[in-house]
């Protein structure tokens, strides 16, 4: 599997190194899976979350994984002398042949707003093929939400490319900036939200058809500002159902997780007054394996409406090379 980020360590020590998010798994396998269970890891990975599955007591895992983090993966589950119990299969996901059916099906698929990283649609085919009738999926939903926020690190990046910095015009920068996402660590509290967030879609892992996880995601919501203060753009996250009791997030206001926050920006941050209305339409297009491409459009008050589109900017960097 050449062309993927998970291929190599990088990305995985960033999420091995998440306590919030390894925690929540770790505790939601602990309650879900009986001794005797046969469990499958969807996107397995370095293998993680097999081995929390194999030590609350699961008879067998299978931990499927596309790329050739798999070899690290086997020798950090022989250094935890669980070879016997996990066996780790180079695989997609929906090629995979299990000899039988599971209990329980694991999967860390959520990108920064939950559908973001086009691993629904999998899960989905991998549930209807592998799931035993009552099996178990963790998580069970997950839900995505989007706020509009004033974002310092969007703004001051925005205002950089625009300054003319050391008397060069940048701005071409800002504009290919402003169409495409942003993502940061940046910590965001409730405070830098201008309006209370809302539902942009949930997904049930139970109940979702192949159809629903293989299509476009798209809302439409409207807000009003709850005080004065900036807009740059608006805040996603997702909020994910892991087992009674137990939730996982990248909330605004929550404890921060290698996710960070996932940003659209809007041309440049504006003051808007209490009870300005704030119009978003924003869709999520799954696109290549792992990714997907997105389109924004905001209206704010009377100005005029703004798109953006991640797609023709990629398109042009990529006809430039
Ligand atoms: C977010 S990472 C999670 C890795 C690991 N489970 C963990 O929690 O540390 C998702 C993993 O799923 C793998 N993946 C994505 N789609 C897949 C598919 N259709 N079949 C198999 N693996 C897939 C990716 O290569 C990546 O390693």
């Amino acid at each position: 599997m050449p062309d993927s980020a998970y291929n190599s360590l990088g990305i995985h020590r960033w999420m091995l190194r998440d306590a919030i998010r390894n925690e929540a798994y770790r505790r939601a396998l602990t309650q879900v899976v009986k001794p005797g269970h046969v469990v499958l890891d969807m996107g397995a990975g370095t293998g993680i979350l097999s081995i929390f599955a194999a030590r609350a007591g699961a008879r067998k895992v299978f931990a499927v994984e596309r790329t050739d983090i798999t070899a690290v993966a086997r020798r950090i589950i022989a250094s935890n002398h669980l070879e016997d119990r996990i066996e780790v299969m180079q695989s997609d996901l929906e090629d995979v042949d299990l000899p039988e059916q599971v209990d329980v099906i694991l999967s860390e698929w959520m990108g920064g707003l939950g559908v973001d990283e086009n691993m629904l649609a999998p899960l989905v085919i991998a549930r209807d093929r592998w799931l035993k009738p009552g099996g178990i999926i963790v998580p069970g939903r997950v839900t995505a939400m989007l706020a509009p926020a004033h974002v310092l690190d969007l703004e001051e990046g925005l205002d950089h490319w625009r300054s003319r910095p050391h008397g060069v015009d940048l701005s071409v920068i800002a504009g290919i900036t402003a169409n495409e996402t942003f993502a940061t660590q940046a910590e965001l509290e409730l405070d830098d939200l201008i309006a209370k967030p809302q539902i942009m879609w949930t997904h049930d892992a139970y109940t979702c058809s192949l159809e629903e996880a293989d299509r476009s995601f798209q809302t439409k919501l409207r807000f009003e500002a709850a005080r004065d203060g900036k807009i740059s753009g608006f805040a996603t996250w997702f909020t994910a159902d892991m087992a009674e009791g137990i939730t996982l997030t990248n909330a605004v206001g929550a404890p921060a997780t290698h996710w960070g926050r996932l940003l659209f920006p809007i041309t440049e941050t504006i003051a808007v007054a209490k009870g300005t209305r704030i119009e978003v339409e924003l869709r999520c297009e799954p696109s290549a394996p792992g990714s997907c491409e997105f389109y924004w459009a905001t209206r704010i008050a009377d100005r005029p409406l703004e798109e953006h589109d991640t797609r023709p900017s990629r398109q042009s960097h990529r006809a430039q090379r």
